[in-house]
């Protein structure tokens, strides 16, 4: 099997690409910058999600690869203050829905010659029933890719591609802080289960990495 993660040089990405490359499958995980050192059995590809042109040389490097598994990780919180200007708000949508939008389109058929899967990794932040306030650019970012992905979870359907959106929980990143509930290698397992149990009958649903069905 061979997984496409975004994002996978730090964090939940990176989590995942270590676990799947330890159950020995094919693994390109996804940077923008810097690879990261001394990762055994991932393959490194440079892709900015918001660059058109890192998405064509993308495109380019994996012409006649199949994907089977599209994990779109990537994403940004910029949040952290309450001044929140017109572009942290470009910066956030671009990266957290039309990047994942790019990348699907991108790598759309690496995934259809495999009949693969992808899995968006949305958040429980992005639930409309769930609308506590605050963190407004990343919860609406949140909320967007959920809608995207159920829209093209219909769409995919009848060509055979399942699409699931995914909650990772409150994971102990550069973006989740220190305190947060649960590490990275709790996450990736949790999530890999979901992944394993995504196909045509629950196409476009929402889960969070424990199982736990969540409110659109
Ligand atoms: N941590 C949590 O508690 C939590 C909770 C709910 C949902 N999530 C979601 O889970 C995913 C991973 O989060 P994380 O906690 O692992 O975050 P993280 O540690 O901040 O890592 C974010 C990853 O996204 C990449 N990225 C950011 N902008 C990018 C761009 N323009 N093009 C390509 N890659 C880009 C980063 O690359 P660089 O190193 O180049 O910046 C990095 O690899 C995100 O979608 C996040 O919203 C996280």
């Amino acid at each position: 099997m061979t997984v496409l993660i975004t994002g996978a040089n730090r964090g939940i990405g990176l989590a995942l690409a270590q676990h799947y490359a330890a159950r020995g499958q094919t693994v390109l995980g996804t940077y923008r910058d810097k690879i990261p050192e001394a990762i055994n059995g991932v393959e490194w590809a440079a892709l900015d999600v918001t660059d058109t042109a890192s998405h064509a040389a993308l495109a380019r490097q994996l012409t006649g690869r199949s994907i089977d598994l599209l994990i779109c990780n990537a994403g940004v919180y910029l949040d952290r203050s309450h001044t929140r200007t017109q572009e942290q708000w470009q910066q956030t949508f671009a990266v957290n829905v039309t990047g994942v939008y790019l990348t699907i389109e991108t790598l759309r058929s690496n995934i259809k010659s495999a009949r693969g899967k992808i899995a968006i990794i949305s958040s429980n932040m992005g639930s409309d029933t769930s609308a506590p306030g605050g963190s407004y650019m990343y919860r609406s970012s949140k909320a967007a890719v959920l809608n995207l992905g159920r829209n093209m979870a219909a769409d995919f359907k009848q060509h055979g591609i399942a699409i699931g959106i995914y909650h990772p929980g409150w994971v102990q990143t550069d973006m989740g802080g220190a305190g947060a509930d649960i590490s990275v290698q709790e996450s990736a397992k949790g999530l890999i289960a979901r992944f394993e149990a995504l196909d045509l009958s629950n196409t476009g649903c929402f889960e969070s990495y424990d199982g736990e069905k969540l409110a659109y």
